[in-house]
């Protein structure tokens, strides 16, 4: 079946179109404007997503008026979920006071102490406008540091779309370059299985590696865990390589923990990624480390050493309205519980969605970490206990193999009973979430398995 083409009998299909004319009216305009109707790949869905008109809290509302518990969560930014007050008391005097100074600002600076306050690590920080450029610039910082040319990257994990990051995260596994990719760029990145020591040290030996990156929690935010010691082991492995560990927490900084899950696991990386979180919910990112590394952007230091300056310009780097968001945002996470409660939540949803998936008789698992949730759709059949399920004691390929048709029915037939979740399927949840939403949202997969079943799709 084409990506955009949804059979033509389906009932949830039917209902979902039922439910959603101005959505469906808005898409077939999009399609004539963006490939594929979209603009994020992760918002594609068979016959069409939703259009969303305004949002609050744990919720969302489309253009038709149906209200969602949404797991998207912009797309892992808003721990703190939609509209959170101390966020919107923030952003709407900054942007009263300016959009753009095109200079610096106070605010910049108390964004990046906040940052700092939370993440030790952060000697130094550069601002940017997304996570993307912060894994760029991480790679290029650590490239002008040790001379070497190389990055070990890990299968399955993402690290925005740039060039260096494009082969391996969904496809190309074989690290061949992706279309439009030079080859010379995909020859530049080694890819190791996730948790394989034997991989990791092999790559580190045959040398010219200047920096290992890796989604610390795993890929996709744990749909591929990462082994008990293996963040211990890469943390000394590449310190004896001089090889810089760059742990990419554009979801996780400021999400498993206040600072992170290099707080959590009590593991000091030379440079963190960091985005989403970081912004309030506004485009930002970051890019923070140990400060000699930073010299490279320095111009007294270059000049001193003698060495060229990397150039960073950027247009929206540490926007004041971004900042202030930021701010608050960051202050909100250091002084409530809202990563723990998150965290709790997540616990929550994974015993209650795998009650569900028992009662119902699936041999799907809802697993995960912290307060992100997956599932795994069991593609070989496996006879599975869902509250057991190890995701590590699978292949990663199995694990991360997702039967398109279905996850895109599974999504399309939850948005009809309520819940809008991400394309794993699954998603990240906030600290405005309650336990009637999280429960209300197992009753939904309830619902959903018995409507698959009536039309035969599983
Ligand atoms: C782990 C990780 N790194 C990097 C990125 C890229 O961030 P951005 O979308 O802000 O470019 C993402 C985005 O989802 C991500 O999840």
């Amino acid at each position: 079946m084409p990506d955009d083409q949804s059979r033509t009998n389906s009932e949830i299909v039917a209902r979902y179109r039922e439910k959603t004319p101005k959505s469906e009216a808005l898409f077939a305009e999009a399609k004539a404007i963006f490939p594929s109707g979209v603009t994020h790949d992760g918002r594609h869905l068979d016959p069409y997503g939703i259009y969303v008109d305004h949002a609050e809290g744990p919720y969302k509302w489309d253009v038709d008026g149906n209200k969602y518990i949404d797991y998207y969560g912009g797309h892992g930014a808003l721990l703190l979920g939609h509209n959170h007050p101390k966020v919107m008391e923030a952003v709407g005097p900054a942007l009263a006071k300016g959009t753009h100074f095109g200079a610096n600002h106070a605010l910049e600076v108390r964004w990046a102490q906040a940052v700092q306050r939370l993440m030790p690590s952060a000697e130094k920080v550069r601002f940017t406008s997304s996570g993307t450029e912060a894994t760029l610039m991480g790679l290029r910082l650590a490239r002008a540091f040790t001379g070497r040319h190389k990055l070990i990257r890990f299968k399955t994990h993402f690290h925005g779309w740039h060039d260096h990051m494009a082969s391996g995260y969904s496809n190309h596994f074989d690290g061949t370059p992706t279309t439009g990719v030079l080859e010379g760029i995909a020859d530049a990145v080694v890819l190791v299985a996730p948790n394989d020591r034997e991989g990791v040290r092999r790559a580190l030996e045959a040398g010219d590696i200047a920096a290992l990156i890796l989604e610390p929690t795993g890929a996709s935010t744990g749909m591929i865990p990462t082994a008990p010691g293996f963040l211990e082991f890469l943390r000394e492995e590449t310190a004896r390589h001089g090889t810089i560990l760059i742990f990419d927490e554009v979801v996780t900084g400021f999400r498993v923990a206040p600072g992170g899950a290099q707080q959590h696991y009590g593991i000091r990386p030379d440079l963190t990624s960091l985005a989403k979180i970081l912004a309030g919910g506004l485009p930002g990112g970051a890019i923070v480390g140990r400060a000699d590394l930073f010299d490279a952007l320095d111009y007294a230091a270059t000049a001193a050493s003698g060495k060229e300056k990397i150039q960073h310009p950027g247009t929206y780097n540490a926007n004041p309205v971004s900042a202030a968001a930021g701010i608050a945002a960051l202050e909100v996470i250091r002084t409530t519980d809202a990563c723990a409660r998150a965290n709790a939540l997540g616990d929550r949803a994974r015993e209650k969605i795998n009650d569900v998936f028992v009662a119902e008789g699936v041999n799907w698992a809802c697993y995960g970490t912290f307060s992100s949730f997956h599932t795994f759709l069991n593609p070989k059949g496996r006879k599975l206990d869902p509250h057991r399920f190890d995701a590590l004691a699978l292949d990663y390929e199995e694990v991360k193999a997702k039967p398109k048709a279905l996850s895109h029915r599974i999504r399309v037939a939850m948005l009809v009973n309520g819940v809008d979740l991400n394309g794993w399927p699954g998603g990240n949840i906030s600290c405005t979430h309650s336990e009637a939403d999280i429960d209300q949202t197992a009753e939904a997969w309830r619902a959903t398995i018995r409507m698959l079943r009536h039309e035969g799709e599983i």
